[in-house]
């Protein structure tokens, strides 16, 4: 295990700009918005003042509006397409004077902070710390609730496929399928740097373009944005990673006394969980699913986000255990258990696709979150099984940005696939081996 932790340290080190990390050099050469608070997490264990750095830096993209870019152009590449003359984030009154996009990641922060505050062995300089940035991280809290929950509902909207962080996710096709968009010129970058087999097709990038074309007409209007974003979407990840983050914001500001922004939290924290079961949890599909508000329906899809609620420790204990039929003998595993957990969309779906990027491939943050989640209620066994699966796939391939589900095709294979020496999958790594 020493020579793993040193070769995940490596990547991180590699990686490492002055104030931030980069996710992977070359493909995505800026700070980018949850792969930042996952990469805290490994500096906490290695360095702590580099996970301080690496949070500030990222606040320091924050909007005035309390809204979190998904990316911060903190220094020029022209290596990622697209950047941020595509993003024009300036076209928003709210944007701050570093270069940021207009959309945002997942809310991981919160529990990012008690995550590297655990790390810490509760040192006080880490408490002081988690003083200086809560109201930040409490004020993007307050952006979503405020923004972008248009029916009150306890449940956030996402208007764009990089917010979901699960950018081609099979569940989003459903999405495309309902309106149509010019053929962009794409000065793509990506595809020239690794497999473009292994990453979204241009017809699907001519839909992200496009949104992001609307919403700059609308100057990043959240309620212009409430009101016409064809892509409207309740993703049971990305509200999970806020319930989550609103447990840990009530937690530590408990410790630190902030008593207002911890009655707020829990009255958006108690809704939020109930919606979450009530609104988007499937019972024939065992899983939580999306909801699409433009068009009003279900999308009813099982993806690795399905299994995200544990995480935040939102089903009742007997939910949790029916939805570990599809870890046991079902799709995800496979009748013969012939997959490693856990693929990032149903293996049994006409739609999945082992090698393309959010359409099968296993990714090492969605196994963290779900393997804590497991944890949480327990389920030890799926949880072990889980943890040996992942360290199987970087001791066998390294650091890459995701990877083969299929046990058979990983006897043959050579490598991982996307880009290599990706600094979550390196610091969640050192996580998980340094965690119990
Ligand atoms: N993950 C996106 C990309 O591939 C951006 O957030 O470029």
């Amino acid at each position: 295990m020493s020579s793993l932790l040193n070769a995940a340290a490596s990547v991180l080190h590699a990686n490492w700009r002055q104030s931030f990390t980069i996710p992977c050099e070359g493909l995505y050469p800026f700070q980018w918005n949850w792969d930042s608070g996952f990469i805290a997490m490994g500096w906490a264990h290695l360095e702590p003042e580099r996970a301080k750095a690496e949070i500030r830096s990222l606040l320091r993209g924050q909007w005035s509006n309390g809204f979190l870019p998904h990316i911060v152009f903190h220094n020029d590449s022209d290596s990622y397409y697209p950047g941020p003359e595509v993003h024009a984030a300036y076209l928003s009154e709210y944007s701050p004077e570093v270069k940021t996009s207009g959309i945002t990641q997942p809310p991981v922060l919160g529990f990012v902070l008690e995550e590297v505050y655990r790390i810490s062995d509760q040192d006080p300089s880490m408490l002081s710390f988690i003083n200086e940035v809560y109201d930040a991280v409490y004020a993007n809290h307050d952006y979503f609730y405020r923004y972008r929950d248009p029916k009150g509902e306890g449940l956030v909207y996402i208007c764009h496929n990089w917010e979901a962080g699960t950018d081609n996710t099979p569940v989003w096709d459903f999405i495309w399928d309902t309106f149509e968009v010019p053929e962009y010129d794409l000065p793509r970058k990506d595809t020239q740097l690794i497999d473009a087999s292994h990453r979204p097709t241009n017809a699907e990038y001519c839909y992200y373009i496009h949104l992001i074309e609307l919403f700059k007409e609308w100057k990043y209007n959240d309620a212009k944005i409430a009101a016409q974003s064809p892509f409207l979407v309740q993703d049971p990840l990305f509200n999970s990673m806020l319930i989550a983050s609103n447990e840990s914001l009530i937690r530590l500001g408990e410790l630190i006394g902030k008593q207002e922004a911890v009655s707020q939290l829990r009255t958006w924290n108690s809704m939020a969980k109930e919606a979450m079961n009530s609104k988007l949890y499937d019972q024939q599909l065992r899983g939580y699913v999306y909801y699409d508000l433009r068009n009003e329906r279900h999308l009813r899809h099982l993806s690795s986000s399905s299994f995200t609620p544990l995480f935040a420790g939102i089903p009742a204990a007997p939910r949790a255990e029916e939805m570990m039929n599809h870890f046991r003998n079902g799709n995800f595993s496979g009748s013969q258990n012939e997959n490693l957990l856990c693929a990032s969309f149903d293996p049994a779906s006409p739609y999945f696709n082992s090698k393309k990027y959010w359409r099968g491939p296993i990714w090492i943050n969605l196994n963290w979150i779900i393997y804590r989640g497991l944890q949480k209620y327990k389920l030890n066994e799926e949880a072990q099984r889980l943890k040996e699966d992942t360290l199987y796939l970087i001791e066998k391939y390294g650091f890459y940005e995701y990877f083969e589900p299929s046990r058979e095709i990983n006897e043959a294979l050579e490598n991982g696939y996307g880009g290599n020496n990706f600094s979550w999958s390196a610091a969640l790594t050192i996580d998980i081996i340094k965690t119990p």
